[in-house]
């Protein structure tokens, strides 16, 4: 790219897109790129060190809100506001607090890395979407219970972006369970349960070569009860990170109002019984709570 060049709003060298957030490359030279990146409310995004040295990374924000930690204080940048890196030695973590736009400047090559990044995540998701759309819908809204639950919790930074990843696609290792036992009313036999039972370690083991490595032990225990009597494992008690018993929580509030082809959900009243009557014996007490209060202030249940 030699000489003047002047662009038009939609034009740019390559885009990459997922659900949450769009990356376009405008322009690179001599290594230095600049993108624009837009991501949705509430999602998350985090700057990490790099490997190499001499890598500054500069983001504008040309729109929208953004929220980060710096030393325990919360603080926001809004329209106009920037912020860059050079050689961090941790993450930082950002939460969208309105839709964002950054102009995204590196001088160092990173679009190529970021837009692997999403096709792999975005392939996973479609996996998922097409061997069943009831999981991928349930996987959307155990995420976002887990967050909420989360946040309540003060669990922040990679934590919760990693607790958020393994919510939404805590049940991808599905993908391997024949449809006539994913789909058959009524009871399961043993044999058809072992599919079932499995679809953690599956899961775990589908992320594993992915950059959502760190959410694997998440997705292995989401099953995992307080009393042993879960799978595939059977851990009890402390034995189960925090993370999965949040999920845990969620996803079975959710599975249990859900409809699905072979039967009507029930309704969220009896829903929160059936979690009260299981608190402290298979589900952690405090997180039932807390689903409960957001249940009430967010989703006026009750
Ligand atoms: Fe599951
Ligand atoms: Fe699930």
């Amino acid at each position: 790219m030699e000489g003047f060049y002047a662009g038009k709003r939609m034009d740019y060298i390559d885009k990459t897109s997922k659900k949450s957030s769009d990356l376009s490359l405008l322009a690179q030279c001599n290594g230095t790129e600049i993108m624009i990146n837009t991501i949705k409310q509430d999602k998350l995004f985090h700057v990490d060190p790099s490997d190499n040295n001499c890598v500054m990374e500069f983001f504008y924000l040309l729109d929208g809100s953004v929220e980060y930690e710096d030393n325990e204080d919360r603080k926001v940048l809004n329209k106009g506001d920037y912020f860059y890196v050079f050689k961090i030695t941790q993450s930082v973590f950002f939460k969208v607090l309105d839709e964002v736009t950054l102009l995204y400047v590196s001088n160092q090559p990173v679009y190529k890395s970021l837009k692997d990044e999403m096709c792999e995540l975005t392939e996973i998701v479609n996996k998922v979407e097409k061997k069943d759309k009831f999981t991928f819908n349930h996987s959307e809204r155990v995420r976002e219970y887990s967050r909420k639950i989360a946040e309540k919790l003060c669990i922040n930074g990679e934590r919760l972006e990693n607790l958020v990843y393994a919510a939404a696609f805590h049940d991808v290792g599905k993908i391997y369970i024949p449809d006539e036992i994913l789909n058959k009313p009524g009871r399961l036999t043993e044999e058809e349960m072992v599919y079932i039972k499995r679809h953690p370690i599956d899961g775990s083991r589908m992320i594993h070569e992915t950059f959502l490595k760190y959410t694997n032990k998440i997705i292995e225990q989401h099953h995992e009860r307080l009393n042993g009597s879960g799978y595939p494992y059977g851990l009890k008690g402390d034995e189960i990170m925090l993370e999965a018993k949040i999920i845990a929580v969620a996803d079975s509030y959710d599975a249990m109002t859900s409809n699905r082809p072979y039967r009507q959900g029930i309704n969220s009243s009896l829903a929160i019984k059936e979690l009260i009557n299981m608190k402290g014996t298979h589900y952690d007490e405090v997180v039932v709570d807390l689903l409960i209060k957001i249940l009430k202030e967010d989703y006026n249940v009750l």
